[in-house]
């Protein structure tokens, strides 16, 4: 064998290892970036998102995606709040006992604090989007009693202004208060809960 061809096969070796040697680098830092950055196929799969509710004004409503349900935030108005304790008698759970619900859902307002609340926007008869009725009266062709929530047009069913679903109603149990906890007064982190946080 030649010196030029040893040399020549010796080059050709170093090249191809170096090359391995790049490849191998590569691959060990995409999963590195990966877990900086959340993709969005993370986020459909389950990781928490955060809200920012600092634009949010009283009586407004926003809507954030999480595992690909809308999140519904309200920001409930001292009316609004004062509302839940008139129809208390007409929810058919109002305390949110029948279904499994975080432990800060089981009371009137069913949320971390009175004035937000934070609530899956699907119906738990067979999975419609409820409509805002939020409103009280019958501006919203609801009943002239009607103190303000949201009504499933599918089938019927109406709910308060805390998700929880009236008697009698197609709805079998209250809308669903999804894990969340606040990071700051301004800012909600929905998918997880305050216990395993
Ligand atoms: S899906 Fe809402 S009442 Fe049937």
């Amino acid at each position: 064998m030649s010196d030029q061809k040893v040399d020549s096969e010796r080059r050709a070796l170093i090249l191809a290892t170096s090359a391995a040697g790049g490849v191998a680098v590569a691959a060990a830092a995409v999963p590195f970036v990966a877990s900086l950055a959340p993709s969005e196929r993370a986020k459909a799969a389950g990781a928490p998102v955060v809200a920012d509710i600092g634009k949010l004004a009283p009586g407004e409503k926003m809507v954030v995606k999480w595992r690909g349900k809308p999140v519904w935030i309200l920001r409930r108005t001292p009316e609004m709040l004062a509302s839940l304790e008139k129809v208390a008698d007409r929810v058919s759970d109002p305390a949110s006992e029948k279904s499994d619900q975080p432990d800060y859902a089981k009371n009137t307002a069913r949320a971390v604090k009175d004035e937000y609340l934070v609530v899956v926007g699907i119906c738990t008869h067979l999975g419609c989007s409820p409509s805002d009725k939020i409103k009280p009266g019958n501006a919203e062709g609801m009943p002239a009693d009607w103190q303000g929530g949201f009504f499933c047009p599918c089938h019927g069913s109406q709910f308060d202004l805390a998700g929880r679903v009236f008697k009698a109603m197609p709805a079998p149990t209250n809308l669903e208060i999804p894990p969340y906890t606040y990071l700051s007064d301004t800012s909600i982190l929905i998918g997880e809960d305050p216990k395993e946080a």
